[in-house]
């Protein structure tokens, strides 16, 4: 982030030079042929250092890239002056300008490898003991509920990344979990959400964790004030609240004056971005629902990948890798979107968790000099595990009009070996067989090879596959709670590196703001029509149309 466009930067230019005049000679199905080397040259293994075991495989052959392609990407990052930022960041330097704010998730992981001299970098070990204490004490009954009961579940309010991280690594690492102790997640402010899982919970066994960085956030408190009512209504006194109610917050006088006490809060810190805090104290419910030592192993993997990021070359280094082999796409192929596609059924929530991750980080037009860019920023993220996409979306992946890059994540083996890993068998045949189909396509005359001579031309042309499509594949043995770190980690840093290229600061979300302001107002008016004033015509009418329904 040099403080110039990355549009002006000379190893930009080339790209577009290169993509000018060589991208009909970028055919994956010559370049294969070319070279029987590619597999070998584009891919690599990361093996943590710390945890030989946890280890992520990328291939990333089977893209539209030369290895000129990649060494001017590689060029790119270096005029963008990742590297300085990296270590930036990980010093605690304010890389957030926009906030003033440090960007330190990688020190709520942080065994002791990197100094970090932030305030509250030094009361993280605190903040983990507290968090494995209480969760320890839940887990083995030892914490009783208001009638001496123990917890058997817990309910989660948070929104955005107080809650989509919880909710994607408690689901991803579901083998780990304890069975007897259900967890539900309850973020958005539709009354709807709240009802239906508390309809499904017992005030004497339940345990609500608030958990709101700023704990201002509107849907969480609302939800938050409604869960208290309910269990009000059956426990009566107010002192019960705190066998019942904890929270997770850097808003300490906010917590106290919602009625929790500071013995039952577990603190972080503004310097743990919303989207990078389920590291943070955010993450008590996936530490009581897998066990601190496995919340812990998730650190942990998360940790190896950010010395990996730190401490490897350019060229070898994964987040980089994937950052740029981004960029070349939405930059230059002009890809407005880009896959998620986990073969893993556990992963099935890792889209939506990317989706806030990627595109309230780098979802911006301004650069942090203040300028309007000139080139595509973040792309959008969406996704479903597999198989389930190839029976929804892939037909336009293969076969429609848009370039839609893709990441394939898969373990070589699984949790649940059915039917002597037959399912697993069929998975990774279809996780091996879709970046295949994409790349390689078929041909028109393998088409009527195979239809025959009666064929009638359209048959022939619809059922042809261009190929071209290029696609990631990350493989790992099994998905652990230390490899999830990495895969994790692996994304977030991605996301950095993209975010200094474009010059912007992946670490504000002023985006969402708007919407809350505008909603605010609106809300004070929704009582009389005459109270509806100063929108236009269509926000009126629509204000009006609720009014003629509005009951209480
Ligand atoms: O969507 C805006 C946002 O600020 C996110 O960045 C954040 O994860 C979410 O709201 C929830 O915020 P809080 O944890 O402060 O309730």
């Amino acid at each position: 982030m040099s403080g110039r466009l990355a549009s002006e930067y000379s190893s930009w230019k080339k790209l577009q030079g290169i993509y000018d005049s060589q991208k009909s000679t970028l055919v994956l199905k010559d370049l294969f042929a070319q070279d029987p080397e590619r597999f070998a040259k584009f891919s690599k293994e990361y093996i943590s250092k710390d945890d030989p075991s946890t280890t992520l495989f990328l291939d990333y052959s089977k893209n539209l890239i030369t290895q000129e392609v990649i060494d001017t990407l590689l060029g790119l990052v270096r005029e963008a002056e990742v590297e300085s930022y990296r270590d930036k960041m990980f010093a605690g330097e304010h890389i957030n300008t926009s906030e003033d704010r440090a960007v330190l998730h990688v020190a709520l992981r942080n065994f002791n490898d990197f100094s970090i001299q932030e305030a509250g970098a030094d009361e993280v070990a605190g903040v983990l003991e507290h968090m494995k204490q209480f969760s320890n004490a839940v887990r083995s009954g030892e914490w009783k509920g208001y009638t001496g009961k123990t917890i058997t579940t817990i309910v989660n309010i948070g929104i955005g990344g107080s809650d989509l991280g919880p909710v994607m690594v408690t689901e991803a690492l579901k083998p780990y979990s304890k069975r007897d102790l259900t967890a539900h997640f309850v973020s958005n402010i539709d009354g709807t959400h709240i009802a239906e899982i508390l309809r499904l919970c017992d005030s004497e066994r339940t345990l609500f964790i608030i958990a709101s960085k700023t704990f201002t956030t509107q849907e969480t408190i609302t939800n938050a004030e409604s869960a208290r009512e309910w269990f009000l209504s059956s426990a009566g006194d107010k002192a019960h609240v705190a066998k019942h109610f904890v929270a997770l917050s850097t808003n300490t006088k906010a917590v106290t004056a919602f009625g929790i006490s500071s013995d039952n809060m577990f603190q972080f810190w503004d310097w743990v971005g919303g989207r990078y805090s389920l590291w943070s104290a955010i993450g008590l419910s996936i530490a009581l629902v897998i066990g601190y030592d496995n919340f812990e192993q998730l650190l942990k993997g998360a940790h190896g990948m950010d010395k990996h990021f730190k401490e490897t070359p350019l060229e070898n280094n994964l987040p980089v890798l994937l950052a740029i082999i981004g960029i070349w796409y939405n930059d230059f192929y002009g890809s407005q979107t880009h896959a998620l596609l986990p073969y893993d059924q556990y992963l099935h929530k890792f889209a939506d968790y990317f989706q806030q991750g990627d595109m309230e980080s780098n979802g911006k037009f301004i650069t942090k000099n203040g300028h309007r860019v000139n080139y595509e920023t973040g792309p959008i993220i969406w996704g479903a595990s597999g198989t389930n996409g190839q029976h929804s979306f892939y037909q336009l992946v293969h076969q429609g009009t848009k370039l839609i890059p893709a990441d394939f994540i898969a373990p070589a083996t699984t949790h649940n070996p059915i039917a002597h890993s037959k399912h697993h068998r069929i998975l990774l045949s279809n996780f091996f067989a879709q970046p295949e189909a994409l790349a390689f396509g078929k041909t028109e005359e393998e088409v009527r090879k195979e239809l025959g001579p009666n064929a009638s031309d359209t048959l022939v042309k619809s059922k042809v596959f261009e190929g071209n499509r290029p696609s990631n594949s990350i493989m790992f043995p099994l998905l652990t709670p230390s490899t999830l770190g990495a895969l994790i980690a692996l994304y977030e840093h991605k996301i950095f590196v993209q975010g200094v290229v474009w010059g912007i600061n992946s670490f504000d979300q002023m985006g969402v703001e708007l919407g809350k302001v505008l909603a605010k107002n609106i809300l004070a008016q929704l009582e009389k029509p005459e109270d509806v004033k100063g929108h236009d015509s269509s926000t009126t009418g629509l204000i009006h149309y609720y009014q003629k329904f509005r009951k209480e």
